[in-house]
């Protein structure tokens, strides 16, 4: 039986490697048509994806919305401000709602861990978690391995180490799960106090100084410090945390590697990572966010039905001629 991903994304945990590799692999086609004059191909017209965001996005929202629509599906953004959530609907009767009206798919991002399954089990559509609490975000870390494997030609046997507060991370946790299915050696470093107890059962090793981290990795996916959370006392202050975990240029100059730098974004720039570390040679943020839209219509693209093998003539139907338009 062919390779399908389901019915929904939920996570990595419950993918398998080969299904990781299929959307990795899927995703490849996909970049081109981003680098084209008519972005655009039909492969989902006639689709209807409504993009539910209920907690703030720059990158997940707009890519998700820049891949449906470059697939050609008609899409629909529904934020809670504005909608009948603010008046106390629940997330169930506003799914059921917007299934009345015959839509395909929902991409949600939302601030409770499990939102994501809890919806997939009651609706009909598909369902692409964009980010549930401090769960999962599959697709952040999809593109997180995409780039990787771009930039070292590999994932498995590569050394990567996830640096900063890994105890409130979706991304850490769906890193690790890919990252590890995928063969990948894998790390954590950050304080004590951000690190979740018993993190080493998911077959990650722990590093206590950063300094350690940067010697032993080739990859470093630093992570936004969650300043939201920090009046809870987690850190002593953020120059301190800068001062200990920050990765500077002069960290990254005295390891023996040159390490691959990765961060999902927003950074906070000069708290755990340094200006000139963002945006210099070793960064390949901007690369992360590019391959965002691809891996994405990658994942709409294969939970559509999209036959995997045919994913490289779908991205060519109709280009010939859009193009000349
Ligand atoms: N990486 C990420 O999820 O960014 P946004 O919150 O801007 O979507």
């Amino acid at each position: 039986m062919a390779l399908s991903l389901g019915k929904d994304l939920i996570g990595l945990e419950e993918l398998s490697a080969d299904q990781i590799r299929l959307i990795l692999d899927t995703a490849e086609p996909f970049k081109e048509v981003s680098e084209r004059a008519i972005k655009k191909v039909p492969t989902l017209r006639g689709k209807t994806i409504v993009n539910l965001f209920f907690e703030s996005s720059t990158r997940t929202r707009i890519s998700f919305e820049f891949a449906e629509k470059r697939l050609s599906a008609d899409t629909v953004n529904v934020a809670s401000s504005g909608s009948s959530v603010e008046k106390g609907e629940n997330l169930v009767d506003t799914a059921r709602n917007l299934e009345s009206m015959r839509i395909d798919m929902v991409v949600m991002r939302h601030p409770s861990s499990g939102a994501a399954q809890f919806l997939a089990k009651r609706i009909r559509s598909n369902v692409i978690n964009a980010g549930d609490g401090t769960h999962e975000h599959p697709t952040q870390a999809l593109l997180d391995l995409l780039t990787i494997r771009d930039r070292l030609g590999r994932i498995e046997g590569v050394k990567v180490c996830i640096c900063g507060d890994i105890l409130h991370s979706r991304v850490a946790r769906s890193n690790i799960w890919g990252l590890v299915k995928l063969g990948a050696e894998v790390a954590v470093c950050g304080p004590r106090s951000l690190m979740p107890r018993g993190i080493e059962g998911l077959g990650v090793k722990l590093f206590r100084r950063i300094e350690e981290a940067m010697e032993w990795a080739e990859v470093l996916n630093v992570l936004r410090l969650q300043l939201e959370r920090m009046q809870a006392g987690f850190i002593p202050s953020l120059r301190e945390y800068n001062r200990v975990f920050g990765v500077t240029v002069e960290r990254l100059a005295r390891a023996s590697r040159k390490l691959l730098v990765l961060h999902p974004g927003p950074m906070n720039r000069g708290v755990e990572i340094d200006s000139r570390v963002a945006d210099g040679e070793q960064s390949v943020i901007l690369h992360q966010v590019t391959n965002g839209v691809a891996v994405r219509m990658a994942v709409l693209y294969l939970l559509a039905g999209g036959n995997p093998e045919r994913a490289e003539a779908a991205k060519g139907q109709g280009s010939s001629r859009e193009g000349a338009e």
